[in-house]
This record gives C-alpha cells, sequence and structure tokens, in this order.
C-alpha cells in the first residue's frame, strides 16, 4: 500500500487523559501535533504541562467536533495533516445508559463529521476502541477475531458501530487507513506527574477512586463483589500504563506511514497480557504506599464483566510494540500525580 510520509497529526481530545500522553509520545518521536478539543472534559492548562514535558508546544484549537461547519474549515486550513488520531468521544458508561443519544451524538455524529471532513485527504487514521467490544469473552486471553458481543450500553456500541463505520468506509477510498485499537483498561499518569486522569466528579472507574479514597478526596472505596468465580472472588482486568497505550499510538501511525499495513483496517489489542484482580491491585498499591486503604466490600456492579485480559501478540507482531510497565509503576505513577493535583490544586 502506498505510505504518507511522517507530517503534522491531528489529536482530537488531545487535552484529555490518553490523548495528553499521546501528544507527548508523537513529540518525543519528532511528530509536530495539532489538538483538537472543546474542553468539555478536560483542561487547557494541559497544553502548558505537555510544553514543560517536551519542551514543545504542541497546536491547540477550541473546537467542538458536532460543529460541522468550524471543523471542515478547520480541516481545509490544515492541508499539511497527514495522520489524525482520534480520542475525542464521551466515555461513561452510566451516563450512556441514561442519555444514549448524547452518546450517539457525541461518539458517532462527530466521527462521521471527522470523516466527512477528510473525504477528499490522504490520511491515516487511529481511533480509541475498547475491549468492551468482546462483553465477557468465550475464551481467555482474548483475540482479536473473537466474537463482538451485543454491547452493554449505548457507550460500548458507540465503540462497535465506530469501528464498523470506519471498516466500511476504508474500504471503500483508496484514500483512508485505519487502525482501530481495542485498549484494555489504561491507569496511572506520565512519570513528570505533569499530566494524568482528571475525573470530572465522582470517579467511576477504580483506579482514581483509589487514589482519591488513599488522598482523602473519599470516604472507602467499595468492591464490587468478591463472590465470583476467580482466585479470590473479585473481578480480573488487563491494567495497562497509560504511557506504554500512548506508545502503542505512535507505532499505529508508523506502520501506517511505512505502508506496513495489510489490509486498509486493521485492529489490535492494546494491553498487558496479563490479568490482575481488584483485590490485588489494593495489595499492591498498599505495598508500595505503606497506605492502608479504607474499603469494604460490596455488591456486583450490574453489567460488569467478570474476568478479560488480552492476547496482545498481535500488537508485538505487527505493531513492533510491547507494554514495558508493570503494576507497580502504573500505580506509583497515578499515586505521585495524585499527590500533584492535591499540592497544586490543578
Ligand atoms: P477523556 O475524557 O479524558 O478525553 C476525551 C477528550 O475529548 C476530552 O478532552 C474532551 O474534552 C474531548 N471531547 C469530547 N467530546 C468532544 C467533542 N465533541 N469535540 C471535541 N472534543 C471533545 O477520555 P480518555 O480516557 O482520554 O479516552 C479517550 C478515548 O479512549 C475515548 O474515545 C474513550 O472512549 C476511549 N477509551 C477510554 C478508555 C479509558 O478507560 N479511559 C478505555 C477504552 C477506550
Ligand atoms: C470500564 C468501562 C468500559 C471500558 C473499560 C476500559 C464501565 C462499566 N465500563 O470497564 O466500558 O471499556 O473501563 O477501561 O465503566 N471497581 C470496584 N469499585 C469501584 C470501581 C470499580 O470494585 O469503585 C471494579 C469493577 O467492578 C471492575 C474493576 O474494578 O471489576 C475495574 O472497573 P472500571 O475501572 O470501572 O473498568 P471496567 O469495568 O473494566
Amino acid at each position: 500500500m502506498k505510505a504518507l510520509k511522517q507530517g503534522e497529526i491531528l489529536v482530537t481530545g488531545g487535552t484529555g487523559y490518553i490523548g495528553s500522553h499521546t501528544v507527548v509520545e508523537l513529540q518525543n518521536n519528532g511528530y509536530e501535533v495539532i489538538i483538537l478539543d472543546n474542553l468539555s472534559n478536560s483542561n487547557i492548562k494541559v497544553v502548558d504541562q505537555i510544553k514543560s514535558i517536551t519542551g514543545i508546544a504542541p497546536g491547540f484549537v477550541k473546537l467542538d467536533l458536532r460543529d460541522k461547519t468550524e471543523l471542515f474549515h478547520f480541516i481545509k486550513s490544515n492541508p499539511d495533516l497527514t495522520g489524525v488520531i482520534h480520542f475525542a468521544a464521551s466515555k461513561s458508561v452510566g451516563e450512556s445508559v441514561k442519555n444514549p443519544l448524547l452518546y450517539y451524538d457525541n461518539n458517532i455524529s462527530t466521527l462521521v463529521n471527522l470523516l466527512n471532513a477528510l473525504k477528499d485527504r490522504q490520511v491515516n487514521f487511529v481511533f480509541s476502541s475498547s475491549c468492551t467490544v468482546y462483553g465477557e469473552p468465550d475464551f481467555l486471553p482474548v483475540t482479536e477475531d473473537a466474537a463482538v458481543k451485543t454491547a452493554e450500553s449505548p457507550y460500548g456500541n458507540t465503540k462497535q458501530i465506530g469501528e464498523e463505520i470506519l471498516r466500511e468506509t476504508a474500504g471503500a477510498t483508496d484514500n483512508l487507513k485505519v487502525v482501530a485499537l481495542r485498549y484494555f483498561n489504561p491507569v496511572g499518569a506520565h512519570s513528570s506527574a505533569l499530566i494524568g486522569e482528571l475525573p470530572i466528579g465522582i470517579p467511576q472507574n477504580l483506579v482514581p477512586f483509589v487514589m482519591q479514597t488513599a488522598i482523602g478526596k473519599r470516604k472507602e472505596l467499595i468492591i464490587f463483589g468478591d463472590n465470583y468465580d476467580t482466585t479470590d472472588g473479585s473481578c480480573i482486568r488487563d491494567f495497562i500504563h497509560v504511557v506504554d497505550l500512548a506508545k502503542a499510538h505512535v507505532a499505529a501511525i508508523k506502520r501506517m506511514e511505512a505502508g506496513k499495513m495489510d489490509l486498509a483496517y486493521e485492529v489490535f489489542n492494546v494491553g498487558t497480557g496479563k490479568g490482575y484482580s481488584v483485590i490485588e491491585l489494593i495489595n499492591t498499591f498498599e505495598n508500595i504506599t505503606g497506605i492502608k486503604l479504607n474499603y469494604q466490600v460490596g455488591p456486583p456492579r450490574n453489567g460488569d464483566i467478570v474476568k478479560i485480559w488480552g492476547d496482545v501478540s498481535k500488537a508485538e507482531k505487527e505493531l513492533n510494540w510491547k507494554a514495558e510497565n508493570g503494576l507497580n509503576n502504573m500505580l506509583e505513577s497515578a499515586w505521585a500525580w495524585e499527590n500533584y493535583i492535591y499540592k497544586n490544586a490543578f
């Protein structure tokens, strides 16, 4: 397949959690980056934080991907874009159940708008998908060709629909190459502790809740069930350091640039290939910090997956990428970031 030379990369949602870490890794690899974000779930200060880490200020445009006119104008005025990494989306499972249309609008309409705006351009495109598409897998570790299950939530459905839209669109044109990355559970923060996850309101995910409980922002953590069919009864996940995840995006862009894709649309699992239980994660956090976490076991959460971890051999082989950080690094960096937020009122 024809390759595109290294050029400017547009990062939608680039001030968000995974996006900001990816901008850093792109800059470390010599890419010029423009962030597009409407700041609905992130803070403009992140742009300066990125500059403090890399010494380079990324471009930034405040734009809502639902605004077609502005988006088309922006794409038209940036003719040097060769790659797009598309993170921008809403990501709360609970909110999506209460307000499905918000999710179809903000996650699907925006993807269609972006693809339409890029229609006549040759572009390498990376999509943020999720292991949520596998539901409760029939076998472990789960491989990319495992069945995609009926989504548990409108949020999960937007990832499945997003993948289909991209597969069909890439198949219908010579201009577009797509890599969909199915993330497992991203946790942790940059080693500088200058960027990390910034949950707005009460965190829904495990690690931010652990951190906020340990620092005293939350009274106690509830473990959602300890009677599952697992070693210690709590659920099992494939936690991946956000910096490793960020590097997988750079690897995907490089694969497309080098013209190495077998198909115009490819999918990769991005995890560590190893599962840890919720209780193991809490024990690890207590061991590395010496903090006794205030927690108790509560009822299971509706729709929770019992155990999932990924087969990551395809990414290792084809993307030449492998996660380097273990659970200790993930939790140490998340804790350093929590302390930074606390001290700096970020
Ligand atoms: P995040 O909320 O931190 O980042 C998303 C960014 O997109 C935010 O900065 C937000 O302001 C922006 N945004 C949202 N809607 C927008 C719009 N209409 N126009 C412009 N900008 C908009 O989320 P994240 O954790 O960094 O996740 C990034 C992507 O990865 C999302 O697509 C998410 O669904 C996917 N994902 C995340 C996880 C996870 O656990 N964090 C797991 C799997 C997949
Ligand atoms: C979440 C999303 C999923 C997304 C995935 C990837 C939900 C329901 N699903 O799943 O769509 O693709 O992240 O990162 O949000 N836990 C507790 N107590 C808490 C919080 C969590 O015990 O206060 C447990 C959960 O039961 C689960 C594990 O911790 O077993 C991880 O939970 P979470 O961080 O919410 O991630 P996922 O459930 O994997």
